[in-house]
């Protein structure tokens, strides 16, 4: 089968970036992207691509490139799968909020939906894409619906998971490690894997393209995630224990990564990992394995959670029992709140619950991310519902200037690792803060020699 026309339902951080890329490295596809987010849909058609709704450096070009030629954007999901050869599935799958499972489980109702609408849509044969990050066995749900519901055409459910890392997610996608395609057994299965692997061939080197059965394919996914964030908070446990016994983490870390059975990637302490996968995935994985009555199993992962969250709150309580155990009325700036550097994605980040626990103990936040607006600030505390939405409006402010945001301020929390942040006028910040000055290094991003010498309290984590 030679496809000719790709529909990706969901156009948020994993759908964008993907098939931009797709139809930059494939012009002899058309490439369209749905969602019901009017105002998202409109975001990825301003003419100005700096007004994109996913910040990535380097995508607006490759959205510019491409778009109204064989890439768009578009509400119109029925018309879109209509059209379609190929489907990809790219919705959210956020933590189930109510209900059995809630808390762990992934809810898998936007993935329902799409099934639904993909079966009533469907008038010839079709290939679905799962993209999102699914529970295992999603896609036997997923072909149970497209056969009881449909038209009577085929489907062929493949599974093909996103390894993109937001912040360097077109330098993923253009260059991936490797491309994991899962698909049925059967000829027809086969038949489906090709057409998708003859997709990234036109970019991907074939040997970095790898076939597997479906469920290899989705264990894998979370196993990759689960696998990452285990090192994160396996470096984030040394660091306390680095904190009491004068180790530096930092040189820990140096020295473990120059094992090659080690490796030195993703061994950076921090305040704690976020963003929209590690958690969920960890917790879908728990879930899994708890359903299957491993329980050893489950603990062994929930530990990865347990710690991260340790993590956060060791944070939060450093600066609180620093400031000699009241931040009451004290204005803490926050520098950063994305999750991580080069993305406006806020999900998870450490940063909502650093805010959280110093809020409780009545503090004034001020809060400057070169990408994060503050009605997304105020959401993601809102989203927490641990008090009145006006309370957090009235205790949060958000500031456009970095400069401002740290006057007058008692101590400065580095929750995000912005490059730019390095570069700042430290001096000056200096000179304008409450003393004693205190910064909270919660990425170990700012050089200890000049902060300190300029005059700073200045705490890193693991050291
Ligand atoms: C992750 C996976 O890397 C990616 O393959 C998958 O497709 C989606 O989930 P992402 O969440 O975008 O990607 O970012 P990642 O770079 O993995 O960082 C996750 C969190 O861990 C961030 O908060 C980051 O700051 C933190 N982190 C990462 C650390 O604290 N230390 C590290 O050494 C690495
Ligand atoms: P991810 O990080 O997985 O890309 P996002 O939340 O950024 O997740 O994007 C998922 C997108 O999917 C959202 O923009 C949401 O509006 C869209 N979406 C969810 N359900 C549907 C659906 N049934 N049809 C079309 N779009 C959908």
């Amino acid at each position: 089968m030679k496809i000719t026309n790709i529909c990706c339902i969901g156009a948020g951080y994993v759908g964008g970036p993907t098939m931009a890329v797709i139809a930059q490295k494939c012009p002899h596809i058309k490439v369209t992207v749905v969602d019901l987010n009017t105002d998202r849909i409109e975001k990825w058609n301003d003419e100005n691509v700096d007004n994109i709704p996913v910040y990535e450096p380097g995508l607006g070009e490759i959205v510019k490139h491409s778009r109204g030629k064989n890439l768009f954007f578009s509400t119109e999901v029925d018309k879109a799968i209509d059209e379609a050869q190929l489907i990809f599935i790219s919705v959210n799958t956020p933590t189930k909020t109510y209900g059995s499972g809630k808390g762990m489980a992934a809810d898998l109702k936007y993935i329902e939906l799409c099934a639904r609408q993909i079966a009533r849509v469907s008038k010839d044969d079709k290939i679905v894409v799962e993209k999102s990050t699914l529970p295992v066995r999603t896609a036997e749900a997923i072909k149970n619906i497209l056969d009881h519901t449909g038209n009577g055409v085929q489907f062929q459910i493949l599974s093909n998971p996103e390894f993109l890392a937001e912040g360097t997610a077109v330098e993923d996608l253009l260059a991936p490690d490797r491309v994991l395609i899962g698909g049925d057994t059967t000829p027809e299965g086969q038949k489906a894997i090709q057409a998708l692997v003859d997709v990234y061939a036109n970019w991907v080197p074939k040997d970095r393209i790898l076939t597997t059965n479906v469920w290899s394919s989705e264990l894998s996914k979370l196993t990759a995630n689960a696998f990452l964030a285990q090192r994160v908070s396996s470096i984030n446990a040394m660091s306390e224990l680095c904190e009491k016994t004068g180790a530096d983490v930092t040189e820990v870390a140096r020295a473990i990564g120059m094992d090659s059975r080690i490796g030195s990637k993703f061994l950076k302490s921090s305040v704690g990992f976020g963003g929209s996968c590690f958690q969920k995935d960890i917790l879908n994985l728990v879930y899994i394995s708890k359903s299957f009555g491993l329980h050893e199993v489950a603990d062994y992962w929930e530990q990865v959670i347990i710690m991260n969250d340790h993590q956060k709150r060791r944070f939060s309580k450093k600066i609180v029992s620093t400031l000699y155990n009241t931040v009451a009325d004290k204005k803490i700036t926050f520098l950063g709140w994305a999750f991580k550097k080069d993305t406006n994605d806020t999900r998870e980040s450490a940063a909502i619950y650093v805010a959280d626990d110093l809020i409780n103990e009545q503090a004034n936040i001020a809060v400057f991310d070169p990408k994060v607006a503050y009605n997304q600030v105020i959401a993601d505390l809102n989203y927490l519902e641990s008090r009145a939405p006006h309370k957090n409006e009235a205790l949060v402010k958000s500031f456009s200037d970095p400069y401002e945001a740290c006057k007058d301020s008692h101590a400065i929390a580095i929750l995000t690792e912005w490059d730019e942040f390095k570069d700042y006028d430290w001096k000056k910040i200096y000179d304008n803060m409450l003393k004693p000055a205190f910064v909270f290094d919660g990425r170990n991003l700012l050089d200890r020699e000049k902060l300190t010498s300029i005059g700073f309290h200045y705490q890193a984590i693991g050291s």
